[in-house]
């Protein structure tokens, strides 16, 4: 295999090789878009939205999860907004015939950010810049607008119009008076999904940043709309210091600046403090998933590049090789939604208030993609390591896919049987451990932090005479020697702290 170049591309190289991530359908050449999870993929993903959930679902008294169908029929799009406006723009090499989407090849190619221009303007820069197809020098087609909905048809002989659903969001709007009714629930609440979401991407590229098929961790909290800046929880992290990249800076060229979340709800930078709240949260997230704070920043979307429904989005991004790319988008939806849903289905989506009125509740939205964070963690994760002879991940240990490898020494005197029966106790207490006696300790070492398992247990021979066992630190390579009884606790402790520092 030739050697990779790019850090990229080593990561990327890593997930095919280690049953990470692997391109669907790759036997029959692939489809462009859709990736697949590994055996050891699907583990750091489950970890990965668990933990979504308990700091941001388990941890609120007010939020309820529910699990949406991913086909809707289409009248739930013409309502939404997303037949009309779910567009990208479109333009095609007329010799090789490959599609692009007009904004991004114009960005690459002049670095003007062109988002949000109509299709007019695009094909006049296009024109004016002389681009032509990045693939084959071709002439380029004049833009045109392209619907990202995902189209099919239910039942048989040309039955009923519906799209895979594009946001995980829409479900959340159509149950929202059942959610409502059946929880009792009062303003503010939210409703959490999790879940495929599907976009026609023109071009999918940058492997899981564009794809056409991904997972979509949402909150939708509907609040008073005169209450939006009545949130509980925001004293506890107004003090939670972020990178913001607002507009005016963008406007300005300017840089981020680093500021407290409550004093950029006070300076009106952040619309309220329901948003801010769901903003620090997000920082503090990404700090404790291992990716370093310059890599982090809240960027506000300018008014041309925000969705139809949106009175302001401020996206959290983080920096690829390839620059900053959207990992969440958080939106004030206001009540652009239920207000839809209810003059095109005819029912009723307000709530009365304490007080007696009827109102139809605004709606913060932060929106996580998985696939995009997953990738930007194991690329901020990935330390190539000339000294110890191989590259590994630095993944933190709430989400590595084991906590730790179970090794004998040698495959022989007893030590594979020993191993094995530590492996067991550990596995029946409920431990995600590894076992493997295959190749030189080294090379087993290697194999476990490529895939980001913070420790490693050898069983040699003197765990044969006092039941006591290496522990080896992935991050340091330092080892301690300890009780075999010790080890639940030892574990426990890393969970818990998701650090393994105190141990070593
Ligand atoms: P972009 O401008 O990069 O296309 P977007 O503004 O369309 O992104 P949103 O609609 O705000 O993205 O979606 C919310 C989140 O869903 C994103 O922050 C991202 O993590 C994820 N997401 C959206 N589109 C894709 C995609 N095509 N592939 C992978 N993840 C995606
Ligand atoms: N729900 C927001 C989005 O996916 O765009």
């Amino acid at each position: 295999m030739p050697e990779a170049r790019s850090k990229t591309e080593k990561v990327v190289e890593l997930c095919k090789r280690r049953g990470i991530i692997f391109p669907a359908a790759e036997i029959y050449g692939g489809i462009a878009g859709f990736f697949e999870y590994g055996p050891v993929g699907v583990r750091i993903k489950r970890k990965l939205i668990e933990d979504w959930r308990k700091f941001f679902v388990e941890s609120e008294e007010n939020i309820y999860e529910i699990e949406g169908c991913l086909i809707l029929p289409d009248k739930v799009f013409e309502a939404s907004g997303h037949l009309e406006h779910f567009v990208d723009p479109l333009t095609q090499c007329k010799s090789c015939k490959a599609m692009f989407r007009a904004d991004n090849l114009i960005e690459e190619s002049t670095g003007k950010f062109v988002e949000g221009l109509p299709p007019e303007e695009l094909t006049k820069i296009l024109r004016e810049e002389r681009i032509s197809c990045p693939k084959c020098g071709g002439e380029l087609s004049d833009v045109k607008m392209f619907n990202l909905l995902l189209k099919t048809e239910v039942g048989p002989a040309g039955g009923e119009k519906a799209s895979l659903r594009p946001e995980t969001a829409q479900n959340i709007f159509l149950n929202f008076k059942r959610i409502y009714q059946s929880m009792r629930a009062k303003l503010p609440f939210g409703v959490a999904q999790v879940g495929k979401s599907f976009r026609n991407e023109i071009s999918p590229r940058q492997f899981l940043v564009r794809l056409r098929e991904f997972t979509q961790c949402e909150i939708e909290m509907f609040v008073d709309p005169r209450k939006v800046n009545e949130c509980e929880g925001f004293e506890r992290v107004k003090d939670v210091s972020i990178r913001l990249y607002t507009a005016e800076a963008q406007r300005k060229g300017e840089r981020e600046m680093e500021i407290k979340v409550g004093e950029a709800v006070e300076k009106g930078l952040i619309p309220n403090k329901w948003m801010g709240y769901f903003m620090a949260k997000e920082f503090l997230w990404f700090l404790s998933l291992g990716i370093p704070r310059e890599a982090l920043r809240f960027r506000q979307m300018l008014p041309e590049e925000t969705p139809h429904y949106s009175k302001g989005n401020f996206d959290l991004e983080i920096e690829f090789e390839f620059g900053f790319k959207e990992c969440v988008g958080n939106a004030y939806r206001s009540d652009y939604d239920l207000r839809r849903h209810s003059q095109f289905s005819g029912e009723e989506l307000a709530v009365v208030t304490p007080e007696g009125e009827k109102i139809i509740p605004h709606v913060i939205e932060p929106s996580f993609g998985v696939e995009r964070p997953f990738l930007a963690i194991l690329y901020h994760c990935f330390v190539e390591d000339k000294e110890r002879g191989w590259n590994w991940l630095a993944l933190p240990p709430k989400i590595s896919p084991f906590i730790a490898g179970v090794f004998p020494l040698v495959s022989k005197d007893g030590l594979p049987e020993k191993a094995k029966e530590v492996y067991k106790m550990l596995k029946e207490s409920g431990f995600d451990v590894v076992y493997d006696e295959k190749g030189s300790i080294g090379k087993r070492y290697a194999r476990i932090d490529e895939i980001g398992v913070p420790l490693a247990i050898t069983i040699d021979y003197q765990t044969l005479q006092d039941d006591t066992v290496t522990v080896r630190d992935r991050d340091t390579t330092k080892q301690v020697r300890v009780k075999i009884l010790e080890l639940k606790d030892i574990f426990q402790r890393v969970v818990d702290k998701n650090s393994t520092k105190d141990i070593f």
